[in-house]
């Protein structure tokens, strides 16, 4: 079929729009009709070219919901007409890391994954009979996509698609942050280090396990409103005082959890640094620049801090993301906080301005 889609044709330069052809799900793969796609920075990011892995010519975008409108043979999971968002995090709920409950990180298609290609080594998109490669597995800046159903997650109807997108990246690495990965107690105290669609999901995750104090750290005071919104119960403008300012504020111990969704180096060491003595938890979330390394005083670790990575929160996607969606469904989170922009395909690379300039949490791609 031919389709309309997002192209990163050269890195630094504006994605270009045009119809590409996309070819029908092979066995285990299903046709993805898109309604909706947040703008994440992993797509501005691999635009830029500063992403080591990245490539091009590619179809960007990989936080898709939409309507499955065709299966190959063999799945079984999933019908024409469910509703589904995307996951660049698969679970195949069959290989050694997704039989544990210890990870989230599927091994079963990383490789290909990685490459641009489908699980059997090919692409479904092309131009002019030029095979053109997928993004994250997703390639979700197009009206439609092919992907694996280990890759889809099967969402409730009543989830409208255009919020139910924010799930397959931003929201559920932060709300996972605080619910899987670091798995928040009840009445612990938690800093979230950014409150942007990452950090405000943690903010949120935070609330949900019951935390008895949230303390967010932004520069801006519009975000900083916006994590009160969703839980916080303290805030703080970052800067250079922001540590010993978390220490005050807890007894000089520092916070149970810490949350780093910035992708700063320097506000990770900050999140290890305000971590309580004895059983502080530093989780990280943000993605560094090339060749950055976190700086930890070894003796912080020694006397009992611990330090943890979260890869899309440490959410299985296929298990987890419906359970996420319902909560929001249950009135638990409040995600139209979060849709700043609705745009067009046509508009993408405003999208990727919009975020530039801070404005808004989200823009949402709407497809006709
Ligand atoms: N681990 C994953 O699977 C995963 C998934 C999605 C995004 N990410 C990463 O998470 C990070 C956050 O993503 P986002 O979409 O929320 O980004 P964002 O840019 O919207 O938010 C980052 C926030 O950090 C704030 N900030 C900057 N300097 C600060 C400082 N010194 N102290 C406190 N706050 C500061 C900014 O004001 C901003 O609000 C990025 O690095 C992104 O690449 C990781
Ligand atoms: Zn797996
Ligand atoms: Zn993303």
């Amino acid at each position: 079929m031919r389709m309309r889609a997002a192209v990163l044709e050269e890195f630094e330069q504006p994605l270009v729009v045009q119809e590409l052809d996309l070819a029908e799900p092979k066995a285990g793969e299903a046709l993805v009709r898109l309604v909706a796609c947040g703008v994440c920075h992993t797509d501005m990011y691999t635009a830029s070219g500063v992403d080591p892995s990245g490539y091009a010519p590619t179809v960007l975008g990989h936080e898709g919901a939409g309507v499955v409108e065709a299966v190959g043979e063999g799945v079984t999971d999933l019908a024409v007409g469910d509703h589904v968002v995307t996951l660049f995090s698969p679970q195949c709920r069959e290989c050694v890391h997704c039989v544990s409950p210890k990870t989230n990180i599927c091994l079963a298609i990383r490789d290909q994954q990685g490459k641009g290609h489908l699980p059997d080594g090919t692409t479904r998109l092309s131009r002019d009979g030029e095979p053109v490669r997928h993004f994250m597995g997703t390639s979700t800046f197009a009206e439609y996509t092919v992907m694996p159903q280990i890759a889809l997650a099967k969402v409730s109807p009543e989830a409208p698609l255009d919020r139910a997108c924010l799930f397959a990246c931003g929201l559920s690495t932060g709300l996972g942050a605080a619910m899987y990965t670091a798995k928040v107690e009840q009445g612990s105290t938690v800093a979230v280090f950014g409150a942007g669609m990452v950090g405000l999901g943690a903010v949120a995750g935070a609330r949900l396990q019951g935390a008895a104090r949230i303390v967010c750290v932004d520069l801006s005071d519009e975000r900083l409103a916006m994590a009160r919104h969703q839980g916080a119960t303290d805030t703080l403008l970052g800067g250079s005082d922001t540590v010993q300012e978390i220490l005050d504020m807890t007894g000089g111990f520092g916070a149970d959890y810490t949350i780093e969704a910035t992708g700063l180096v320097s506000v990770m060491r900050q999140a290890v640094e305000s971590a309580r003595m004895g059983w502080g938890l530093a989780t990280m979330c943000g993605v560094a620049g090339k060749g950055e390394t976190l700086d930890v005083v070894p003796r912080l670790l020694i006397t009992g801090r611990r330090v943890a990575g979260s890869s899309f929160g440490g959410v299985k996607g296929r298990d987890q993301v419906p359970l996420l969606v319902q909560r929001y469904l249950d009135g638990d989170i409040d995600v139209d906080a979060f849709l700043s922009h609705r745009i067009a395909l046509d508009d993408v690379n405003k999208g990727f301005e919009l975020m530039e300039a801070q404005d808004g949490i989200r823009s949402v791609i709407e497809f006709a």
